[in-house]
């Protein structure tokens, strides 16, 4: 995935995408047609444009000042009478492009050289997304930084949930609190590590990886969920004390991860009264869907246990993340330069903005060391925090081979499909 489209919304927009050594210019060529460059001059490889920006109606290299329309037809060679004439045939100088396609609102593109169409590979992802309507999210944020992995490595981080319980549940705990099954203990989410262990297992001793995710494989790509019983079985919001600070509490907790977003704060808190009784994941299923119709958006189509299960798609090769009705957290993972033992982590949250609301311009946010930023939130610093371990342990001699378990189905899927792509 190089790019939304609302990051290329005008004709002449450009938007690099790095991947690797690759840089591939994303352009809106006309109002309905998205073209996608690889960036080398063909006079000496300087690369076209960087970053992102408008180039009105010409790509124009800033080295000798050899010109394109964004069609990528040649549009001027300063002194072309002074190159031999066969340097210069009309074809020759056409802009190598890459396959592109477009779906959800995302740019993709394929750098081989006849890629199956776009729908087929996604496959089940397009349908599993359709009812979220992710076309119509617009980007929240967009942060990227370097983490201390392997890409494959950092995909796997978020693509399997049998770490929460030794990774999160402390700082989750709260959050879970609304989600989880099977206990009611409910615990604030303590400041730094408590001594004790929250107790988040379930009567057999299972972590709530266990329990509380479903997973399923599909040929590349895969997805895990919470189980559709967290609706009516989540702890009711008196178990953490006064409903309407819980209810705050756990939505802001929501929030970090793009669970929730502030309008569903704003609702709460002019909310007279929150019900004590009612499960918490439903209370919050029902505000959900209230902010939405009162911004004229119908959420009627999506079953309640669909609603908030934080429905996470990995989509191969390098994208993962959990979405909700209105809210969406992505990660990709991109190889970083030809560095192995790092990747590029970029954390998009994408939210379905009200009818009348304006969609505010997003900055791009880069940190080059993630311990530079502390806008992570509990959840994913301590994510990030693993990292660099994993990647170090990677290489110690005597390390072999991963052992994987149940719940971390889709790391084996994603693991064995890029072998066959590696191999083959
Ligand atoms: S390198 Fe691009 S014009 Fe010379
Ligand atoms: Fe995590």
């Amino acid at each position: 995935m190089a790019c939304r489209l609302e990051q290329v919304p005008e004709v002449g927009d450009y938007y690099e995408y790095k991947i690797g050594r690759q840089s591939i210019l994303v352009v809106r060529e006309s109002e309905d047609s998205v073209k996608a460059f690889r960036n080398a001059c063909l006079h000496r490889a300087t690369r076209i444009c960087v970053g992102a920006g408008n180039a009105d109606d010409e790509l124009r290299c800033p080295f000798h000042g050899w010109a394109w329309n964004l069609d990528g037809s040649i549009r001027e060679v300063p002194d072309a009478d002074d190159f031999a004439p066969e340097c210069l045939s009309r074809q020759s100088l056409q802009l190598p492009e890459t396959h592109v396609g477009t779906w959800g609102g995302f740019v993709f593109i394929n750098m081989s050289d006849n890629p199956e169409p776009l729908l087929d590979f996604l496959g089940p992802i397009v349908e599993g997304l359709a009812p979220f309507e992710v076309d119509k999210m617009r980007l929240l944020r967009f942060r990227t930084t370097v983490m201390d992995c392997n890409w494959k490595v950092g995909l796997a981080a978020f693509n399997e949930a049998y770490h929460l319980e030794a990774t999160h549940i402390w700082d989750l705990s709260g959050y879970a609190g609304g989600t989880r099954i099977n206990t009611r203990r409910i615990q604030r989410p303590p400041s730094g590590r408590p001594k004790e262990r929250i107790n988040v297992r379930d009567a057999q001793g299972r972590t709530p990886g266990s329990y509380q995710f479903l997973y399923e494989t599909y040929q590349t790509h895969n997805m895990m969920r919470n189980v559709p019983g967290m609706l009516t079985d989540s702890a009711p919001l008196s178990d953490m004390g006064d409903p309407k600070k819980a209810a705050i509490e756990l939505l802001r907790l929501q929030q970090m991860i793009s669970l929730a977003h502030q309008d569903d704060i704003d609702y709460v808190e002019a909310l007279p009264e929150v019900p004590a009784d009612v499960p918490s994941v439903q209370f919050f299923t029902d505000v959900r869907r209230k902010v939405g119709a009162a911004q004229g958006i119908d959420y009627s189509h999506i079953p309640d246990e669909d609603m908030l299960a934080a429905i996470d798609h990995c989509i191969y090769p390098n994208m993962v993340g959990p979405i909700s009705a209105g809210n969406w957290i992505l990660f990709r993972f991109r190889p970083n330069g030809d560095d192995p033992d790092t990747c590029l982590y970029d954390v998009m949250f994408l939210h379905r903005f009200g009818k009348d609301e304006e969609v505010p311009p997003v900055e791009h946010e880069f940190y080059p060391k993630w311990q530079d930023h502390d806008g992570w939130g509990p959840t994913i610093g301590q994510d990030l925090s693993n990292m660099g371990l994993v990647q170090a342990g990677m290489h110690e001699t005597t390390y072999k081979a991963l052992r994987l378990n149940r719940q971390e189905a889709g790391v084996r899927n994603h693991e064995k499909f890029i072998d066959r792509y590696m191999t083959h």
